[in-house]
């Protein structure tokens, strides 16, 4: 089953929703599954704004208001800017999707000080600093709505030469808790996916792949996750299907962190 073959139930309508990093991969499937929900979306990419507006006219298509804007979320005047600026198109933020992101890999005896900052300056402080802009704003509209932030699976369990990328996102997971805790009084509620290797099947991925397929084989499910998959549970948390959760990790990983045990 695909997204395009699921029923619209519009559990999202009536909301406006920013997805940093909406423009291709995670992102693109985030945006779209949520304007299939029947929400008002801005993507916002880092740079790629013909993408980012590809994905907006595609949810235009779906009878839904979308922008696309660029900011880089590391820079907190570009955000806050952004955030202001879809409040101000949509009359409103309900909901924000902190999804962009950014890796490098290499083993911690080589990894240089700037790729650490990198890394953490996108999944770190991005993530703070676009999740404290759209809380404000939430807060000055009168406050309720939902973040969901998008860390990954190996903030819960590691792997050799994964880089900063690990420790930046258990830093997401933490922050997920810490901002569920001060901003639940605010009826925002703030929880988190952490997903494994996702990739769309049929595009041929595990030819370009092939060490990735490998490892993905001995996953308990034994396959990659969707775009669509992380999308679903996205939407999950963000209506009110998750109303009552608060400061959590829903880990989409096929069973991987369950377990030490590689099967196959
Ligand atoms: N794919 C996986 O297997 C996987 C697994 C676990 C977790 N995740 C997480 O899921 C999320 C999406 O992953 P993906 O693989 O779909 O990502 P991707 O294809 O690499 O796309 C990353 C997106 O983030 C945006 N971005 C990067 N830095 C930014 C910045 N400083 N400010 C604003 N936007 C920025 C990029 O914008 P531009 O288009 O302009 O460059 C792009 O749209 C990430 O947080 C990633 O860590 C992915």
């Amino acid at each position: 089953m695909d997204t395009e073959q699921k029923t619209r139930t519009w559990r999202m309508s009536g909301r406006t929703v920013l997805i940093t990093g909406g423009g291709k991969g995670i992102g693109r499937a985030i945006s779209l599954e949520l304007a299939r929900e029947g929400a008002d979306i801005a993507v916002l990419a880092a740079r790629d704004l013909v993408q980012a507006e590809a994905v907006a006219a595609e949810a235009r298509t779906l009878g839904v208001r979308a922008m696309a804007l660029v900011a880089d979320i590391a820079d907190d005047a570009a955000i806050s800017a952004a955030v202001a600026k879809v409040a101000e198109t949509f009359g409103q933020l309900d909901v924000l999707v902190n999804n962009a992101g950014a890796s490098g890999r290499a083993p911690l005896l080589e990894l240089t000080a700037e790729d650490w900052d990198r890394v953490f300056a996108v999944n770190a402080r991005g993530a703070f600093l676009a999740g404290r802009a759209a809380a404000r704003q939430m807060v000055a509209q009168g406050g309720g709505g939902a973040i969901v932030n998008i860390a990954g699976a190996s903030a819960h369990r590691c792997y050799p030469g994964a880089g900063g990328y690990g420790p930046s996102k258990a830093a997401v997971v933490s922050l997920t808790q810490q901002m569920a805790v001060e901003w639940a009084r605010h009826g925002i509620r703030v929880n988190g996916v952490s997903p494994g290797p996702i990739r769309e099947s049929g595009t041929g991925w595990e030819e370009r792949e092939p060490a990735l397929a490998a490892e993905v084989r001995k996953i308990p499910l034994q396959r990659a996750g969707e775009p669509w998959e992380v999308a679903r549970a996205v939407v999950y948390l963000a209506s009110a299907d998750g109303g009552y959760v608060n400061g959590q990790m829903l880990i989409l990983d096929g069973g991987s962190v369950t377990t030490w045990y590689i099967s196959g």
